[in-house]
């Protein structure tokens, strides 16, 4: 099942990071989701983690009452969390492994381990309408329990794949190959992402099971130099052109 469809999720997360870190409402992450959607973002993607060191409460309420293209609120498995979106409706959730103290989200949510927990979770969301995804680690073990416990896709980490070079990342690569083409076997759809840049997307995008890709630090930061929207089209066009080569 080849695909040509390629859509780029734009994590806004870090735009609210530089708003915190004065305390005040400049920048906004809402105004710079409106601009990202102009640029072409397919979605918007934000994590509202539970310290709230960046999206807020308020940015969930805004963003549902602003976007115009589906909202992918990325979460932990929690009550608090879960209340959130249930009372929210956004199109998509994405479950994330948390833990306090990590700089970002580190290495993939373990679904085999908390398969029960996992498991009424994704239920819970799925019966009030939210496409589910979750964040795994391209492991054959993680995905075969994804799918069992019904998750509408999978969100594959790139973390390993983009830290690395030469023949270690060519493996990690190959990793995340296999891992979509399980997917694909099993039915369920495949996202990927984590600290992609203009220089690993390529190669992600010429994998044709992929349909997605959330894409958040790197692009704010190229914002910096040549502006959030150019960043944006540059990324997709690289995307685009990734995928047109892999017929
Ligand atoms: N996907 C998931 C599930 C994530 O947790 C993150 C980081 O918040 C991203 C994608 C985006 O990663 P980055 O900001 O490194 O592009």
């Amino acid at each position: 099942m080849a695909n040509n469809i390629i859509r780029l999720g734009v994590n806004i997360d870090h735009v609210a990071t530089i708003r915190n870190a004065r305390g005040g409402l400049h920048p906004d992450p809402v105004k710079a989701a409106l601009l990202a959607v102009d640029a072409g973002a397919d979605g918007i993607t934000a994590h509202l983690r539970e310290d709230r060191r960046h999206i807020s409460d308020q940015d969930i309420d805004r963003l549902m009452a602003e976007l115009t293209v589906p909202l992918n609120l990325e979460m932990a498995a929690t009550e608090e969390m879960l209340n959130i979106a249930l009372s929210h409706k956004p199109a998509s959730a994405c479950i994330v492994p948390e833990k306090r103290e990590e700089l970002t989200t580190e290495g993939g949510l373990d679904v085999v381990g908390g398969y029960d927990h996992l498991s009424s979770f994704v239920q819970r969301l799925r019966e009030a309408g939210i496409s589910v995804s979750l964040f795994i680690d391209p492991d054959e073990a993680q995905i075969r329990a994804s799918k069992e416990i019904g998750a509408d896709k999978v969100e594959l980490h790139t973390g390993c794949y983009v830290e690395k070079t030469g023949a270690a990342q060519a493996g990690e690569l190959d990793r995340l190959r296999r891992g979509a083409e399980l997917c694909e076997s099993l039915d369920m759809e495949v996202h990927a992402g984590h600290g992609l840049t203009y220089d690993t997307v390529i190669p992600m995008a010429e994998i044709p099971q992929f349909t997605e890709f959330n894409i958040g630090h790197f692009l704010i930061g190229e914002a910096i130099f040549i502006g959030l929207e150019v960043s944006i089209q540059k990324m997709k066009g690289l995307m685009e052109q990734g995928r047109a080569s892999c017929g």
